[in-house]
């Protein structure tokens, strides 16, 4: 705590917490994490129950209403999900103004913010219908759009959303199915796919929902908060740890390696960190990390394939474990040092990870942002600082200086 008055003769006090790491941004009833045991709850319900008994659908709908659905409320939110999965079609032209080598997260910072110039009635965020009608849009719009932004970089026609399948099979045939052929969707990897999603669909106050929250506190377009959510989320330490940790596992190649990487990370004059490792929160191991490296032996299984790179992952986690620099900082794996691996046998390059990511997270942004608009005492959120800059002093002009 610090007393402003002391400092710089100013009237009141506040709390100096760089990074917010002991400071409460809202009240939230959607997802409870207990860093030190490692649990992670969405509305109560732990995290690995829901991956694995559940759907991504339905966790959306758990996150959005507070509640599990019965089986027609799940129907029936599958089928108003589904009938928003189509883009404008001059969002269409819109993806020929990026490069082909663009990457994927710099389009989906584009063409979601653009949404905000389609749905003007989704301004009046007032309106719980409108909020609603905007959630379902952005849910049932962010495969449309990943999938969208894999075909523009591959340079392939896209494909329209076919809603005769599951959210997530729609997604994979959007993404890897090619016109005038027949695209199977393999149940195996609609499941793993759909588990990843389930794994990041929400996080309590991470830095991309406290963005999304922020920008949205100021009343504006909800497509335009995701938007800056998918721009935090962008950031290595952060969304693009995932795309990080596999081109890591790549640089390091061969267990024989990791000693020297190990080493690296623990230099405090080298840069290097070791990518999906550690984490604000959790200080133990990532409840989703355990999920997602059982996923990985499931998807291999499905594919008929193996990496070596699991292999290398694996060992790292072992001797990074027994390590007293990991063991001492309270450094696991967290969710995205095994993911990777699965979206790589999957198909999918480097470059969509955090894409995936996006749109698995995007449930939980609008599910915070319908919360936070909800509250009556919901205010502009605006931080103070520290100020260090120097104390008044007078002008002098351009001749004097
Ligand atoms: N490798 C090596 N050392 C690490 C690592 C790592 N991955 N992570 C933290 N440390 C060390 C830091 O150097 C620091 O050491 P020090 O106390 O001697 O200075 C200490 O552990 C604490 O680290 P901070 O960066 O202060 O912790 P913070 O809570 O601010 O950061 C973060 C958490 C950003 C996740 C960090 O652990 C990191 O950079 N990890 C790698 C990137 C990553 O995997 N991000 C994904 C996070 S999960 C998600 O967004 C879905």
């Amino acid at each position: 705590v610090v007393d402003i008055r002391k400092l710089y003769g100013q009237a009141g006090m506040f709390t100096f917490d760089p990074g917010f790491t002991s400071t409460a941004s809202c009240e939230s009833a959607l997802t409870y994490i207990d860093g030190d045991e490692g649990v992670l709850l969405h509305r109560g319900y732990p995290i690995g129950q829901l991956a694995e008994n559940s759907s991504f659908m339905e966790v959306s709908y758990l996150l959005l209403n507070g509640e599990l659905p019965s089986k027609e409320e799940l129907e029936t939110f599958e089928f108003t999900i589904s009938r928003h999965t189509m883009l404008h079609e001059q969002l269409r032209t819109f993806y020929q103004g990026f490069r082909r080598d663009a990457h994927p997260m710099a389009i989906m910072c584009g063409v979601v913010g653009a949404l905000s110039a389609f749905y003007h009635d989704s301004t009046d965020i007032s309106d719980p219908l409108q909020r609603k009608i905007a959630s379902h849009r952005l849910i049932a719009k962010m495969p449309t759009i990943a999938a969208m932004a894999f075909k523009y970089a591959v340079g392939q026609p896209f494909l329209y959303p076919d809603n005769s399948l599951s959210y997530t099979g729609n997604f994979l045939r959007m993404t890897f199915g090619v016109p005038a052929e027949e695209y199977e969707v393999i149940p195996a990897v609609e499941k793993a796919m759909d588990r990843i999603f389930i794994l990041h669909a929400d996080h309590e106050q991470n830095a991309s929902t406290s963005t999304v929250r922020l920008a949205g506190s100021s009343g504006a377009n909800p497509f335009a908060c995701i938007a800056a959510g998918i721009a935090c989320l962008w950031g290595p330490a952060h969304g693009g740890a995932n795309e990080a940790a596999l081109n890591m596992l790549k640089e390091i190649g061969t267990p024989d390696k990791i000693p020297h990487y190990i080493e690296r990370a623990k230099d405090k004059n080298d840069p290097f960190r070791l990518m999906g490792f550690g984490h604000r929160v959790y200080k133990n191991y990532d409840p989703r990390a355990t999920v997602m490296q059982s996923t990985v032996r499931e998807v291999f299984e499905a594919l008929k394939v193996d990496d070596p790179l699991f292999e290398t992952a694996l060992r790292l986690e072992e001797i990074a474990l027994s390590d007293p620099y990991f063991v001492e900082k309270k450094l696991f794996p967290n969710v995205d040092f095994y993911s990777g691996i699965i979206l790589n046998a999957i198909g999918f390059p480097t470059t969509m990870f955090t894409v995936l990511f996006a749109l698995a997270r995007t449930v939980g942004w609008v599910a915070q942002w319908n919360e936070m608009i909800s509250d009556p005492g919901q205010k502009i959120g605006r931080p103070r600082q520290l100020y260090t800059g120097p104390t008044q002093r007078d002008y002098i002009p351009l001749d004097k200086r």
